[in-house]
């Protein structure tokens, strides 16, 4: 893949304002709502949300397969409106309907792929065999794709979308209708590109565990982006971590946690509990300075189902399909 440049780089994606809105009989449906992104070159980017939040309408735009209605973006440093081809040579995309060629073997999609971005025929050969191999799909090249399971088409979608071996790509619900294992076998692969690769991933799911994998994620809901940053801070955001001790002396541990830590502590379900920010650098205190045998400790973290939950008024899983209403006590809107 491309070598890591010294120079600073300008961000893989930028946006600026991008609105989309979709005609709906006499009134429009506002699909995008002018939203602003920033994607550092090199990232894994999630973009979040429920059903009919955007997503693919803003991907869509990104890939420019839609123009927006208005604002303005820029993919690997051009502009998706007005340098069409030049985004569309540096990017690659796995939609979120698959789009192979079933009758066509595993090798056969990735070579017409390859002749369609104009790569020699050396060239394809080298880039075919590494893309296959990246996503363990090697064994099977002369099969055709119409054996393959859900998660092999999907893995090779990828592989598609990684042989012209682009600067951005761009992934729409890779994992969606997976299987538990498939879905982290795909993102195995997506971790293994961002770790050996300078390739900028951005990538749509409404698994709100995937997101974990992401250096930073975007949630977005009806067409905004109600909330932007690393997990970590997300999660941090919305609250504390919990820690949970069975202790020898749960008396003394409760004193003894007021006394040192600065913390109040209280029994819960048989346990000393408490609150704290950061509950891994806390655990370590908990054996040196309170003096009493710990005999367990479990810290919860708050996850980013809590996050999606704080900032909609309501879980991804109340948002899915259609017809959901959205919780009675949403508050944002
Ligand atoms: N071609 C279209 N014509 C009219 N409305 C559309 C079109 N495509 C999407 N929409 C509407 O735009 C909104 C956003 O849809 P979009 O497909 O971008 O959401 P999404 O976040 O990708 O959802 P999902 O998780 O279901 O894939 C929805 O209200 C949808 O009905
Ligand atoms: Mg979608």
């Amino acid at each position: 893949m491309s070598a890591v440049s010294n120079t600073v780089r300008e961000p893989a994606i930028e946006v600026t304002g991008l609105r989309k809105t979709y005609p709906a009989g006499d009134s429009v449906v506002e699909a995008v709502k002018g939203i602003d992104l920033r994607v550092e070159a090199g990232q894994t980017y999630g973009f979040l949300g429920p059903n009919g939040a955007g997503k693919s309408t803003t991907i869509e735009m990104l890939c420019t397969i839609r123009n927006p209605t208005s604002g303005t973006a820029r993919v690997a440093g051009f502009d998706v409106v007005r340098q069409r081809s030049q985004v569309r040579r540096r990017i690659g995309l796995v939609f979120q309907q698959q789009t192979l060629d079933l009758q066509l073997s595993a090798e056969q999609n990735l070579r017409f792929h390859a002749e369609l971005y104009g790569l020699s025929r050396p060239e394809a050969d080298r880039r075919i065999a590494e893309v296959l191999d990246m996503v363990a799909l090697t064994d099977r090249r002369t099969d055709r794709v119409d054996k393959f399971s859900g998660g092999m088409k999907r893995r090779l979608e990828i592989a598609r979308g990684l042989v012209h071996a682009p600067q951005v790509l761009f992934l729409d619900e890779p994992t969606i209708g997976l299987d538990p294992q498939t879905r982290a076998a795909i993102w195995d692969h997506l971790t293994w590109l961002r770790d050996n690769t300078d390739i900028t991933v951005f990538v749509t799911t409404h698994y709100m565990d995937e997101a974990e994998h992401c250096d930073r994620i975007a949630i977005m809901d009806h067409g905004e982006i109600v909330v932007e940053d690393t997990p970590e801070a997300l999660k941090s955001s919305v609250g504390t971590d919990r820690i949970a001790l069975r202790t020898d002396d749960d008396e003394l541990a409760i004193a003894r946690v007021r006394e040192r830590l600065g913390v109040e502590a209280g029994m819960h379900e048989g346990q000393v509990t408490l609150a704290v920010a950061e509950g891994a650098a806390v655990v370590p205190r908990l054996f040196t300075e309170l003096g009493v045998g710990i005999r367990s400790v479990t810290v919860t973290r708050p996850s980013l189902d809590d996050v999606f939950l704080t900032y909609t008024g309501r879980t991804i899983r109340d948002s899915e399909g259609p017809s959901a209403p959205s919780h009675p006590f949403a508050g944002r809107r």
